[in-house]
């Protein structure tokens, strides 16, 4: 009797958790892709189609992942560097939370990329750099 309750115990709890993964799975599914851009249409989508397809497609981070605290660097990143506009705290906020929810690491994501400002002066960017600027001084390079 014992046995019997413990099997049918298990056999509930086993459905009970298949049920659990496929309503996980069929919540994901439901979020509707926008046609155009591929973005999840979960909530401030609209603000990241604003703000980042401009300069390039939503596939430059649609393939990518990262904890809120990576996706605010590689923003701060593209400011200084690429000539991303200011963003307001408000609509910076949205786009953080869009792109942690529906694009933060995985249960496979290894680790988040290590922030530029912690990584040591690469010496051959360096020793590049001045082949390059000598070439060019000489004519070789364009
Ligand atoms: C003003 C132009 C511009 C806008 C707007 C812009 N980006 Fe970018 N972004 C760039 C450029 C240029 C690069 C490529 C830089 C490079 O590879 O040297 C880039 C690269 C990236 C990358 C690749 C980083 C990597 O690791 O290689 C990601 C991710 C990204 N952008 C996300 C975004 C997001 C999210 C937004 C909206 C907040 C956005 N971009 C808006 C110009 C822009």
């Amino acid at each position: 009797m014992i046995f019997k309750n413990a099997f049918s115990l298990s056999l509930v709890a086993g459905f009970a958790s298949l049920i659990a993964l496929s309503s996980a799975a069929a919540a994901d599914e439901e979020i509707p892709l926008d046609p155009l851009t591929g973005l999840k249409m979960a909530p401030g989508w609209e603000m990241v189609r604003n703000n980042c397809i401009t300069c390039h497609s939503a596939k430059q981070f649609l393939q990518q992942r990262g904890t809120r605290a990576t996706w605010d660097h590689v923003i701060t990143w593209m400011q200084e560097r690429s000539g991303l506009w200011p963003l307001d705290a408000e609509t910076r906020g949205t786009i953080l939370d869009y792109l942690a929810t529906q694009h933060g690491p995985g249960d496979s994501f290894r680790r988040p990329p290590i922030p530029a400002d912690l990584m040591p002066p690469n010496p051959y960017a360096t020793a590049a750099r001045k082949e390059y600027e000598e070439k060019k001084k000489a004519g070789q390079v364009k």
